[in-house]
């Protein structure tokens, strides 16, 4: 039997986004689920050449609010774009933060899709946090637009995710995040 849990759950929902799209899903998802949003900046300007730089140099910026922040939660929901097959690393501060004091968490994300699935992601998200994600959800742009098949970088990097977008990935990850919490 399927009972719900009335247990109460301290969820934050926590999100990086360098165009506005997995911000706007962040904030949807976290008022489904009253949780609160935290949202990741960075004192140094971010572009696409800094994106390359960081992913190349696995380097780790500095960011907005400090790391600590998530800690206390019973799930931290990690909310960032995918970058080069991997994780946003405006992110990797607080997964560093999670090595050392573990705590259950998930990655979200409306990445681009446009060259099939981010396999890599489950590998990068256990060797930065210490271990695997309670949730992995990582859906895409390219679902989203006519032929899909056909679907090219250029038109996912450029897509803004609209009201009805955001409805309907909201509801499809607030199905699956039902399975853990
Ligand atoms: C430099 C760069 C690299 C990207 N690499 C990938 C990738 O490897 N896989 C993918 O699915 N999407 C990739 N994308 C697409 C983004 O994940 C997608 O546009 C996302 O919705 C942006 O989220 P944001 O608006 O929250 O920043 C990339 C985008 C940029 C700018």
């Amino acid at each position: 039997m399927n009972r719900k849990r009335r247990i109460h759950m301290d969820i934050a929902v926590i999100s990086y986004s360098f165009t506005g799209n997995n911000q706007l899903l962040a904030g949807s998802i976290a008022k489904e689920l009253s949780a609160e949003h935290i949202q990741i900046s960075e004192p140094k300007t971010r572009t696409t050449g800094t994106i390359a730089l960081d992913m190349i140099f696995s380097r780790t910026p500095r960011v907005q609010p400090a790391p600590e922040t998530i800690g206390g939660y019973d799930l931290v929901l990690f909310f960032g774009p995918v970058w080069m097959g991997h994780v946003a690393a405006p992110l990797r501060a607080y997964f560093k933060y999670l090595k050392s004091h573990p705590q259950r968490y998930g990655f979200l994300s409306i990445s681009g899709g446009a060259d099939g699935t981010n396999p890599k992601l489950t590998g990068d998200l256990h060797k930065r946090a210490g271990t695997e994600p309670a949730v992995l959800i990582d859906l895409h742009i390219a679902d989203l637009l006519p032929d899909h098949q056909k679907t090219v970088r250029k038109d996912t990097s450029a897509y803004r995710l609209n009201d009805s977008d955001i409805h309907k990935l909201t509801h499809t990850m607030m199905q699956k995040l039902r399975e853990v919490i």
